[in-house]
């Protein structure tokens, strides 16, 4: 199944988010493509607001992975800065994503064949300043 929808501004990207949260099983890995500042992280916000984490969720430049705790574990990687694979399987990807946790990645294109099936795409597209085009598709 595949879903577009349009949101004009940040709280629409994050209520988007929430709702989708809403039905994510554990165990679900989301793999969030879209160029520098489309919004993956903000999706990812609102995922954890959704899931019930209250630390804030941040993408700092020199971590490519944390975790928070929410109804569900959450686990986010930003993988901009990886440079081969074998670099986040080092540091207990593989554990990450076969467990209960809900995980989100962006920048999954750097683990090229990597990511697991079944898992969710979900697309961003900046249209303008303030408006996003979010596709989300699930790959069985
Ligand atoms: N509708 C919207 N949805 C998401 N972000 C929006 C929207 N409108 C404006 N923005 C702004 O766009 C930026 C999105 O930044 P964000 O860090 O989420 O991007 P990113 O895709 O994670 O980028 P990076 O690849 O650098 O990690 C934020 O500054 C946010 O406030
Ligand atoms: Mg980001």
């Amino acid at each position: 199944m595949v879903r577009t929808k349009i949101c004009n501004n940040l709280q629409e990207t994050y209520e988007y988010a929430r709702d989708f949260a809403m039905q994510l099983a554990p165990g679900t890995v989301v793999a969030l493509y879209g160029g520098l500042g489309a919004g993956k992280t903000a999706f990812t916000q609102g995922v954890a607001l959704a899931l019930g984490v209250e630390e804030p969720v941040t993408s700092p430049t020199y971590a490519l992975w944390q975790t928070y705790q929410g109804d569900l574990v959450l686990h986010h990687f930003d993988l901009y800065r990886l440079d081969t694979p074998q670099q986040v399987f080092s540091i207990g990807f593989e554990d990450a994503i076969n467990s209960d946790a809900v995980t989100l990645i962006e920048w999954p294109e750097r683990l090229e064949d990597y990511i697991p099936v079944p898992r969710v795409e979900v697309y961003i597209d900046r249209i303008d300043e303030e408006k996003r085009s979010i596709c989300i598709q699930e790959i069985l």
